[in-house]
């Protein structure tokens, strides 16, 4: 973590409430720094970089995960993600720049591979904060983002198998099922998730941020996820920091994730705290036996991100898992903070 203290960082009103923490009069960081979720580890380094060169965070962080978004080996963002229930692939990405207040989100967008950069011109073309659907796919093109098909061959034959292997009670079938495993459930698929998240600090304080996604492989058409809904898979505020979130994005919207990581630092919790904070709401808030596995915990894996305008960050999960972060240091995977231990099953 940066040895910068956050010491200061709050004030108090006369009567002693807290209030927004007041912008430090000077924040001059050793190096850029960028935090994202594990598929980012090229992400954080170019954003860090083009944040070097004098990019506004926002920007740095778009062009960080344009490079996943372009990846078709990565079957969770942009082209080559995982389609929808009709084998159709709808993308969801938000985008939120620190010192304008702005932000910026496309969902269920068909056939553009970089939502976050529609995003990025929602925010900076429109009075709005969010377009869905044909409408979001007009708008792109009026900005003349090209259109391409983007189911890959090898995700089309991830959505095949789900297809054939969801339900015993339909008429579609895998050659499996014509043998010795006969009618077994097939939970390969179930709670497939994916995403990057993308939380960017300049030298100055200034901050960023991006999350975009193909969503829960194999939802229901038209359903959006938390990744472009800002204060949900991502939130970032000037005076404080920034906070998101990948994994099932239906318990990040349920529990508010980025903004409440980002109010939680603003109350004085440090990255990795407010981001555990944000894991214990989580499982507050998951009631339903469905979601729960036989010990009562949730049978999904959430992970949050975070990072504060001193340059500290962090990242907690419910289950064991990895981060990139990119700083003075350089570019690296870390062990998130977990609240159990083992991996998500
Ligand atoms: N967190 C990504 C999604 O659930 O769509």
């Amino acid at each position: 973590m940066s040895s910068l203290s956050r010491r200061g960082f709050l004030r108090s009103t006369a009567a002693g409430a807290l209030v927004a923490p007041a912008v430090p009069a000077f924040v001059r960081l050793q190096a850029p720094v960028a935090v994202s979720s594990a598929n980012g580890i090229k992400a954080v380094e170019l954003a860090v970089q083009r944040m070097s060169e004098g990019w506004r965070p926002v920007d740095a962080a778009v062009a960080g995960v344009e490079l996943v978004e372009n990846d078709p080996e990565d079957d969770s963002v942009g082209i080559g993600g995982l389609p929808n229930e009709d084998g159709i692939v709808e993308l969801d990405a938000c985008v939120m720049d620190g010192p304008s207040g702005l932000g910026g989100a496309v969902a269920a967008l068909q056939n553009v591979k970089n939502p976050a950069q529609v995003a990025l011109q929602v925010m900076r073309h429109t009075d709005h904060v969010l377009l869905v659907g044909e409408g979001a796919l007009r708008f792109a093109r009026a900005h003349g983002f090209k259109e391409e098909n983007l189911l890959t061959e090898k995700s089309r034959q991830k959505w095949i198998e789900w297809r054939e292997k969801r339900s015993a009670i339909d008429d579609w079938i895998s050659p499996e099922e014509n043998g010795e495993h006969g009618k077994e459930w097939f939970r390969k698929y179930k709670h497939k998730t994916g995403t990057i998240h993308l939380g960017a600090v300049a030298a100055n304080g200034d901050v960023g941020s991006c999350t975009t996604t193909s969503g829960l492989a194999f939802k229901l058409a038209g359903r959006v996820g938390d990744s472009p809904l800002l204060g949900c898979g991502n939130y970032c505020d000037n005076d404080v920091g920034t906070g998101g979130g990948t994994g099932r994005g239906e318990a990040c919207i349920l529990a508010n994730g980025g903004a409440f990581i980002v109010h939680q630092m603003a109350l004085g919790k440090s990255p990795t705290d407010a981001c555990m904070e944000a894991v214990k709401r989580v499982v507050r808030l998951t009631k339903v036996k469905r979601l729960l596995d036989a010990k009562g915990r949730p049978d999904f894996q959430i992970q949050f991100y975070a990072t504060n305008k001193a340059g500290q960050f962090g990242a907690a999960a419910l289950y064991a898992d990895k981060f990139a972060v990119c700083d003075g240091n350089g570019a690296r995977l870390a062990d998130m903070a977990s609240l159990y231990a083992e991996p998500v099953k």
